[in-house]
């Protein structure tokens, strides 16, 4: 295997004028022959002005760069995008595809031995997992961790389970808006990711169950010294493989994703995963199997007590012993022979683990959160395809629920007509949000977790039935399913929904039926207008034309496996 700066020297057909070409222009930057002649580690740089969970990548870099030429490697820093979750417009899952396609390419065109791939918001780390597999070159993550806590008036504040919580508050005249205006400075008290058991976190904490970053490295805040070791030691790891030449796509094998299945239930972690993980399924020639995912479920106990499933933040479960310890439960559900992609099995994380200290934050198997996992899987005539409920966090009043339908036409008219005070609508109505899915929105919005009516807030209405083929931000919680599929545009039932219809949810059963019979049903779809336009040009059109459905993880078609051959 030709390895360093002889790596693909593809350009020119004279290989050795090709190999004299990149020297002499990289010497441009001060390297020397022997800085050159050394196993080349790429470091992705996703840092940027707008991405504040980015914000201590630089630091990453530095540490990350150290570590390498500690183990006697040429570390190679190189840009990709960065998209943050309010940020990028129209949505952050529109771009997720695109910043995995340029990860993919950027990593295959330039010559580098194995790459460290720093991330941490929510799309960053499924994007770059994406790339990875599809990728021949070793890679290891580094994510950038949680951000710390804040504090308001002696609460402990973190962005972004208190952000809705506390902005519900205030639209039920709550809390005034001189206060929400202090709140504001506070929930976001450092750089780092949401610092619930939100999208960033879970991904992260999936990523090291999965074998693909160092232990801790899920879990440690972003401005700790341990957090800065850890990109030291990664840097060290990757000049490692370098030698082994492990891919991801060796390293996430049918057991591996298990393992991050089983973790994703016991974390009471995002529903955004399942679709992420689904992606990752699909670049690897697989399909995720929604029903074994909810017979994971159903073993799987929740044993982390964070929000917003629970009651706490990423510091208290990293100081809880983070992901090794919450496997050390769980090893009965775990294939512990499965290989990482710096060395060793997943069994050797958790063998040296000190004696346990911490009951609160990750629960023993004796005293879960809840006896059966977060995540359910539902199915019916409303979901051919299936749809996600995150139970762990619903209200337990709600799971088995019949209620009359409010239809919303697309997210706009939700927006519009949940500020009306006049709009028709109880509290054990079903509210229903169709055409914000992969397709319809474009981009799979986090538009699932409905607000609450105002006039329903103020009289103290918490939670009410939501369903849509929208997502929901790893951070929300209420009775929301979500991933309704297929979506409304793209030919889901869930179009031919109309106000005033019986809606049934049993989660207990895994059903979400629209009672009417199926006749009508059929009629109903039949007369439904035609689609809106393609988009003209651009990546809007690339888009529309290849994405898929959550099932198959809203990758592109022409990204998965299969359709490589
Ligand atoms: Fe980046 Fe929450 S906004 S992790
Ligand atoms: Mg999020």
């Amino acid at each position: 295997m030709t390895r360093g700066l002889r790596r693909r020297l593809t350009s020119y057909g004279d290989q050795d004028f090709s190999l004299f070409l990149r020297k002499a222009f990289i010497k441009a930057m001060g390297y020397s022959d022997d800085a050159l002649d050394r196993p080349i580690v790429g470091i992705s740089n996703t840092y940027s002005d707008y991405n504040p969970c980015h914000g201590n990548v630089p630091q990453l870099i530095e540490a990350a760069k150290r570590g390498v030429m500690l183990a006697g490697g040429m570390p190679m820093v190189f840009p990709t995008m960065s998209i943050h979750e309010s940020f990028a417009s129209p949505t952050s899952m529109f771009l997720r595809n695109l910043m995995a396609m340029e990860t993919e390419e950027m990593v295959r065109a330039q010559p580098m031995d194995a790459v460290i791939l720093i991330g941490g918001c929510d799309k960053t780390i499924p994007a770059q997992v994406m790339a990875a597999a599809s990728s021949e070159v070793p890679a290891i993550i580094l994510p950038t961790g949680p951000m710390d806590t804040g504090n308001h008036r002696g609460e402990r504040l973190g962005a972004c389970t208190d952000c809705r919580r506390l902005w519900a508050q205030y639209r039920a005249d709550a809390i005034s808006g001189e206060e929400i205006a202090e709140i504001n400075g506070r929930l976001a008290s450092s750089v780092g990711t949401c610092t619930v058991m939100g999208t960033a976190s879970t991904m992260a904490a999936m990523v090291e169950a999965m074998g693909l970053t160092l232990p801790m490295s899920g879990s440690a805040p972003a401005t700790s010294s341990e957090r800065a070791r850890l990109a030291e030691e990664t840097g060290r790891a990757a000049v490692a493989m370098t030698e082994t030449g492990l891919t991801t796509a060796q390293v996430l094998s049918t057991n591996a994703l298990r393992n991050g299945l089983v973790t994703l239930q016991a974390l009471g972690g995002s529903t955004n995963a399942v679709v992420h993980l689904a992606a990752i399924y699909g670049r690897l020639g697989m399909k995720l199997d929604l029903a074994e995912f909810d017979r994971i479920g159903r073993q799987v106990p929740v044993l982390v007590d964070l929000k917003p499933s629970g009651s706490g933040y990423m510091g208290e479960f990293h100081a809880a012993g983070g992901v090794p310890r919450l496997l050390s439960e769980l090893t009965d559900l775990l294939d512990l022979s499965a290989p990482r992609a710096f060395g060793g099995t997943l069994g050797d994380a958790i063998a040296g683990l000190p004696v346990r200290f911490e009951e609160q934050v990750i629960r023993p198997r004796a005293n879960p959160i809840s006896r059966s996992g977060a995540i359910a899987v539902l199915s019916g005539n409303l979901a051919p395809r299936g749809a996600v409920i995150k139970h762990s966090a619903a209200d337990p009043n709600l799971q088995v629920h019949e209620g009359r339908a409010v239809v919303f036409e697309s997210v706009e008219d939700m927006t519009q007509r949940l500020e009306d005070t006049s709009l028709d609508i109880a509290a054990d109505d079903v509210l229903v949000l169709r055409n914000a899915g992969p397709k319809g929105a474009p981009g799979m919005p986090e538009a699932g977790y409905i607000p609450i009516p105002r006039h329903l807030a103020r009289q103290g209405v918490k939670d009410m039935v939501r369903i849509s083929d929208a997502r929901m931000s790893g951070t929300a919680f209420g009775t929301v399913v979500l991933h309704i599929t297929p979506e409304a545009a793209d030919g889901g039932p869930l179009a031919a929904v109309r106000t005033g219809d019986r809606i049934r949810l049993d989660v207990p059963n895994r059903q979400l039926e629209l009672l009417v019979d199926a006749a009508e049903l059929e009629n109903r779809m039949k007369a439904l207008p035609p689609p809106p336009p393609a988009p003209e040009r651009g990546y809007a059109q690339l888009y529309d034309r290849h994405v898929t459905q959550a099932d198959d993880g809203v990758d592109f078609d022409f990204l998965m496996a299969s359709a490589r051959g």
